[in-house]
């Protein structure tokens, strides 16, 4: 086993296009990583420069003490498994989890006694002698990671290994794959564009936009204290609210009312003219089934539809935003690949709830819980920096301005080529 420490790593392909820019991760011994972002955002290229299957541009990257930079695949003992994991048809589950130990000239005794081994792990036994096509989509990928487990690799490395299972067995497999990690303590990366895989199996979470990392945090941290829009927008479903607002001392003008936060927050936010709230859709409910609404806050606002879930509710509440914010919010739509950004409030309510459709509602709101974003730069002004782990524009403010700047030359390289 071995920590990966990727250290200032560039990756441009031969149009110039800066895929990965200047990211720094830290993968600790035993520590399970998820690189996590929209489409093209440079997580497979970063995972195949840590396999060797694609060069570093520059930067180190480092396994347990060795930079591997100029080593061949075959020489860094690293296991990877893909979306499309190519199991040979023709041999039985035994012999493709055998198959990298022939590979290597292992001995019969050893070959044997790590399939059994991997195939107890991974609950194979009673198909051994089967042939993949009679599997399920599951239990193939358990092959799959089962020519992984045999080979004592320093690491696994994922790429959306389970994008292609339907969502049941998805689930599934993810607390396989989960519990195995945590069973083997084998350092792992894992790439996935779903940010509820990177919530439920992390021990960490890097969020990447256009090849530049924005945050390196807990899930838990990354959920509560996102470092700009972009993250948290991103992280959480249904997703964080944003709301045009205007701070006065510590009263905050949203578009339904006013709520008033803590002097802190106010402090960090003021003068910085008409901001962007970040409210997620739990921190709001009912005030008639709210025991004591004490803390928050409550206003009115008609409803235009409910989605009633049995153990929750969805209301949305339609709102109207400004130009400027207007303008973020659709960037920011564009940024996270589609994801529905109307400018609609979505509030999480208790199943107890009986708002329905048209009514003209009492809700509550947990104004603490508030985080107050800066609309030019999309940085969260509120953010608590203690416990957000890395957020990658505080460490080097010109560093991160650099590194946007190069993937804004990225994109028009591209568009040239598209043109
Ligand atoms: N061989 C290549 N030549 C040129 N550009 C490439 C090449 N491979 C990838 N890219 C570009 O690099 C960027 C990152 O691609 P990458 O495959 O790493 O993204 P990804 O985050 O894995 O996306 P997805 O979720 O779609 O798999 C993309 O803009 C892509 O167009
Ligand atoms: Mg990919």
């Amino acid at each position: 086993m071995a920590a990966i420490d990727m250290k200032n790593i560039v990756k441009k392909y031969g149009d110039g296009f800066p895929a990965v820019n200047d990211v720094s991760i830290d993968v600790q011994d035993g520590e399970f990583m998820i690189l996590v972002g929209p489409s093209g955002c440079g997580k497979s290229t970063l995972l195949r420069m840590i396999v060797g299957l694609e060069d570093i541009t520059t930067g180190d990257m480092m396994i347990g003490d060795k930079r591997v930079n100029d080593l061949a695949p075959r020489d860094r003992n690293l296991a990877m498994v893909f979306q499309n994991y190519a199991l040979y048809p023709h041999l039985t589950v035994y012999e493709n989890i055998a198959f990298p130990l022939r590979l290597a000239g292992a001995p019969e005794s050893e070959i044997d006694q790590k399939v059994r081994e991997a195939s107890k792990t991974l609950e194979l036994d009673e198909h051994l002698e089967r042939k993949p096509g009679n599997l399920s989509g599951g239990q193939r990928q358990r092959v799959a990671m089962g020519r992984a487990i045999v080979r004592d690799a320093d690491a696994f490395l994922f790429d959306e290994p389970l994008s292609n299972l339907d969502a049941k067995l998805r689930g599934q497999m993810r607390t396989e794959i989960s519990r195995l990690q945590k069973r083997l303590g084998i350092t792992t990366v894992y790439v996935t564009h779903d940010q509820t895989e990177a919530m439920t199996l992390g021990d960490r979470v890097a969020v990447m936009k256009r090849g530049v990392l924005q945050q390196l945090a807990s899930p838990r941290e990354l959920y509560e204290n996102p470092g700009n829009l972009f993250v948290a927008g991103f992280i959480g479903s249904p997703p964080m609210n944003f709301l045009p607002a205007e701070v006065d001392g510590t009263s905050v003008k949203l578009p339904f009312g006013t709520v008033t936060i803590s002097e802190e927050k106010a402090k960090r936010a003021q003068g910085k003219g008409l901001l962007i709230a970040g409210i997620r859709p739990e921190h709001f409910e009912d005030a008639s089934v709210k025991d004591s609404p004490t803390a928050g806050s409550t206003f009115s606002a008609r409803v235009d539809v409910v989605e009633w879930l049995g153990n929750e509710a969805y209301a949305y509440i339609p709102f109207e935003a400004p130009p400027e914010v207007q303008a973020q919010l659709t960037q920011l739509e564009k940024d996270l690949d589609g994801e529905s950004m109307r400018t609609q409030l979505v509030i999480s309510l208790d199943g107890a709830s009986r708002i329905a459709e048209g009514d003209e509602a009492e809700i509550w709101v947990d104004a603490r819980k508030i985080h107050l974003f800066d609309p030019s730069t999309g940085e969260n002004l509120t953010v608590d920096e203690a416990r957000a782990g890395r957020i990658h524009g505080r460490e080097d403010p010109s560093g991160m301005a650099k590194a946007e700047a190069m993937a804004d030359e990225g994109e028009e390289i591209h568009s040239a080529d598209e043109a």
